[in-house]
């Protein structure tokens, strides 16, 4: 409940939920030499421990095929730690009592026995939770998932939990569940042979950054702009994710993958379906969940005519981003110099509902694009034209709604103002709402709730089967359109520039341009 306001509650004073994972469980990470455990795995950890949000009792125990010792391997986590935390600086005292609950185990993720071993290792403990409360971390390559949970099932290490159990176990899957609709079945299938959906967590990082949460915060808790939120004010949206990088050191994974697949399956429908979701009965996992899938079933599918005219893709050549050089995609480290695969997608979808029908949905992303950002644009539909009008050229602009998730998070709507002065002019005008100067610097890393959820058995940031089924549908129609066609001149970009001119067109063809995000101020 909410206190009267007073100097000690200011009335701005927000509703506050702490979480903490209360039971204690260990988290075991497979791929712990790898670079995701050093740079988000761990230091998510951490900084959960130091917020006092790890259970009492925890254990962390790294597996992969290195020769380490507990020692030499909290010690590179250390190292890593300095580098990439999001704090920057370590506290000794905390480090070392965090440390104390790190091990690693070596084995090959093929070998029946090192499953055995970690079972008899984690029986060691003392605390039958911390052998049978389980966190099973995959961040390895996909192409292990299946065995990796074969292996825990013989080991007795992971069973299909049942309603009520004492312990349970779970697992955590990092991106790409699958490469298209039918190998994400496959594996959905295969991981569902040990582990009811309940247990499995499906990750798409965007879903623990704080401002993607906000969507839904933004969205259910404002009347003024729920009551907005349909076709009858909104005219289309925008959704940009655009990167600054290139694809650097993982050429070999990009020609494998390209953007539709990296990107637009995930993260930008994941964004797409927090936007246009209907209001869940309550926030629970699976109502939120229902809501999400049937906005994205609501996607009216495409034809391969409707790919031709509504889907840009493109490759980035050589350019400046930033006025750094960058060479082109086709001379990346381990790509085909003569690779058709696409480093940028611009589409326009509609989702056939009786709250979004008729408005279209613009997503794009792309890599070297001029500025790091990720945004929705919301624009309204005008006003009607007969009072200023009559003044000669007003510029007045529709009123358009920013969601910025990253980075500069903030939320700015944008409206006509009049021009201070004897004559009507008018010039667009803002009103901010910035992360910063509202909560300050603090936004934990998006790893840290996901994995403070994940072992408090919440899958509402997680994504659900048929939601990675129903992604991969859309991808697959659109895919499958551009069949092994390659590229055309048009559909090249220079590295530093928005995209390739035919994205322009596709909103000129409905009078309308891009939102380029703009640098921060
Ligand atoms: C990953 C993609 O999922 O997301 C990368 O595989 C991409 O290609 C990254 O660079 C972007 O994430 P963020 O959090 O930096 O916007």
């Amino acid at each position: 409940m909410a206190e009267d306001a007073s100097p000690l509650n200011p009335p701005l004073a927000g509703l506050e939920m702490d979480r903490k994972a209360d039971e204690p469980c260990t988290i075991v990470i497979f791929g712990a030499s790898g670079d995701l455990t050093v740079r988000k795995l761990i230091p998510a950890l951490f900084h959960l421990y130091e917020e006092g949000q790890m259970p009492e009792s925890f254990r962390v125990v790294g597996f992969a095929r290195r020769e380490k010792t507990d020692e030499s391997w909290r010690a590179e986590m250390r190292e890593g730690l300095e580098r990439y935390s999001r704090t920057k600086t370590v506290d000794d005292a905390q480090w070392e009592q965090f440390a104390a609950n790190l091990a690693y185990h070596q084995g090959d993720l093929t070998d029946a026995e090192a499953y055995v071993d970690l079972a008899a290792r984690l029986k060691e403990y003392g605390d039958e939770r911390l052998a049978n409360n389980l966190v099973f971390y995959l961040a390895i390559s996909p192409s292990l998932f299946g065995e990796v949970v074969d292996q825990l099932h013989a080991a007795t290490l992971l069973r299909r939990c049942e309603e009520g159990d004492s312990f349970w176990q779970r697992i955590v899957v990092e991106k790409p569940f699958g490469h298209d609709l039918q190998s994400a079945r496959l594996l959905n299938n295969h991981l569902l042979r040990h582990a009811r959906e309940r247990q499995i967590f499906r990750i798409d990082h965007y879903l623990g950054k704080e401002t993607v949460q906000n969507i839904m915060m933004f969205r259910f808790s404002n009347a003024i702009f729920e009551q907005l939120w349909s076709r009858e004010a909104i005219e289309h949206v925008q959704i940009t994710v655009s990167e600054t990088v290139g694809v650097g050191s993982r050429g070999g994974y990009f020609e494998e993958s390209g953007t539709m697949r990296d990107m637009m399956q995930n993260h930008l429908l994941q964004i797409l379906s927090l936007v246009a979701m209907e209001p869940p009965p309550s926030l629970a996992a699976e109502d939120v969940r229902n809501e999400k899938v049937k906005a994205l079933k609501s996607i009216r599918a495409m034809t391969p005519e409707n790919v031709a005219q509504q889907v840009v893709r493109g490759q980035y050549f050589a350019g400046t981003v930033n006025g750094k050089n960058c060479s082109g995609y086709r001379q990346e480290e381990k790509v085909n110099p003569e690779s058709n695969v696409e480093t940028y997608v611009a589409l326009k979808l509609f989702i056939d509902n009786w709250r979004w029908s008729g408005v279209p949905f613009y997503l794009r992303t792309g890599k070297n694009l001029p500025l790091r950002a990720s945004e929705v644009r919301v624009q309204f539909r005008p006003t009607p034209n007969v009072l200023f009008a009559a003044q000669g050229d007003l510029d007045l602009m529709p009123n358009a709604l920013t969601l910025r998730l990253q980075p500069d998070e903030g939320i700015s709507l944008r409206f006509n103002g009049k021009v201070p002065g004897n004559s009507i002019s008018s010039r667009p005008v803002r009103m901010h709402f910035g992360y910063d100067s509202e909560f300050g610097a603090y936004t934990p890393e998006a790893y840290e709730r996901l994995l403070l959820e994940a072992m408090a058995g919440d899958a509402t940031l997680f994504i659900r089967r048929d939601e990675v089924e129903t992604a991969w549908q859309i991808v697959d129609d659109i895919r499958a359109a551009w069949g092994g066609q390659p590229l055309t001149n048009h559909e090249f970009y220079a590295a530093g520039t928005w995209g390739p001119v035919a994205a322009e067109d596709l909103l000129a063809q409905d009078g309308y341009t891009w939102h380029d995000p703009q640098p921060a101020l």
